[in-house]
């Protein structure tokens, strides 16, 4: 089965983070601070932010959780990411997104102190990611880079298409793909013919939250898929790929769940410790 198991390579990625925290600490006696910002009830994101507390302590990182109520003003969130900005255990700042309505989004992620920025969202981190400057990339994106090295995909003068353009995972990625040397597309909803352009890629990247709108007739024989989709249907996760009938396609490809998911995180992870070796 030709199945790149995100899990075990989060996993192997997490471990080599957690060996350098504990020498670290044995040389500075400080470690890296994440704290993490929770606005609201929005399920999903309490599972994700507890996933990301529960790794940093298990890296021997300080977790600082931050959960606010629905009901938050803008300007006592800003507030409280003033404070983490100035705050020397923080090393990094993760305010989880999306935001309740209320707040504008642009605004928090504006206020995050670029040095402490490992989510890479701030306008800051992006023009750099754009310049191929960028220190921390965003999580996702370089989750998935990181997947296709480990697994000796090679990128440079490949057609890699990218379906999604958002500013978390599509635009992102396909950045990072560019200064890798692949030929990039983003497709997006009103792309034409988007089989005819997918059937051409060499790598494609699923990143749009539709599930299973990835079929067997729109992916080339041998070609690397990575689905960075994270749907609940009837109670059950599945990617914006449908796996069964693209799988024997593929060359290589991730599963949902097991696959970008947890490589998400360790690359936060990553982040994090970049951000604390930085500033220290
Ligand atoms: N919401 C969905 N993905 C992410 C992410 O990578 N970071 C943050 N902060 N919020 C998210």
């Amino acid at each position: 089965m030709p199945l790149i198991d995100g899990k075990k390579t989060a996993k192997e990625i997490r471990e080599a983070i957690g060996r350098e925290v504990t020498e670290l600490k044995a040389e500075t006696g400080n470690v890296p601070g994440l704290a993490t910002v929770l606005v609201g009830e929005d399920p999903a994101s309490a599972v994700y932010v507890r996933s990301k507390n529960k790794i940093c302590k298990e890296l021997g990182f300080i977790s600082l959780e931050h959960t606010l109520s629905e009901d938050t003003k803008e300007k006592d969130l800003l507030a409280l990411v003033n404070e983490l900005n100035q705050n020397e255990a923080v090393s990094g700042i993760l305010v989880q997104l999306p935001l309740p309505k209320h707040i504008d989004s642009i605004k928090i992620l504006e206020a995050i102190d670029p040095a402490k920025d490992v989510d890479g969202f701030h306008p800051v981190s992006m023009g750099r990611l754009v310049m191929g400057t960028a220190d921390l990339a965003p999580c996702t994106p370089s989750g998935i880079i990181k997947m296709l090295d480990r697994y000796k995909v090679e990128i440079e003068s490949k057609h890699a298409v990218v379906l999604g353009r958002s500013n978390i995972v599509g635009k992102p990625v396909a950045l990072l793909l560019l200064h890798r040397n692949a030929t990039v597309t983003i497709c997006h909803s009103r792309t034409q013919d988007l089989p005819k352009v997918t059937r051409e890629a060499d790598i494609l990247i699923a990143a749009v939250g539709r599930p299973n709108m990835v079929t067997k007739d729109m992916v080339k024989e041998g070609a690397v898929v990575i689905d960075v989709g994270i749907n609940r249907v009837d109670g059950k996760l599945v990617g914006d790929v449908a796996f069964d009938e693209v799988e024997p396609k593929a060359s290589l490809i991730t599963p949902v769940p097991g696959g970008v998911g947890p490589m998400t995180i360790a690359m936060l992870m990553h982040n994090t410790l970049k951000a604390f070796k930085a500033g220290s």
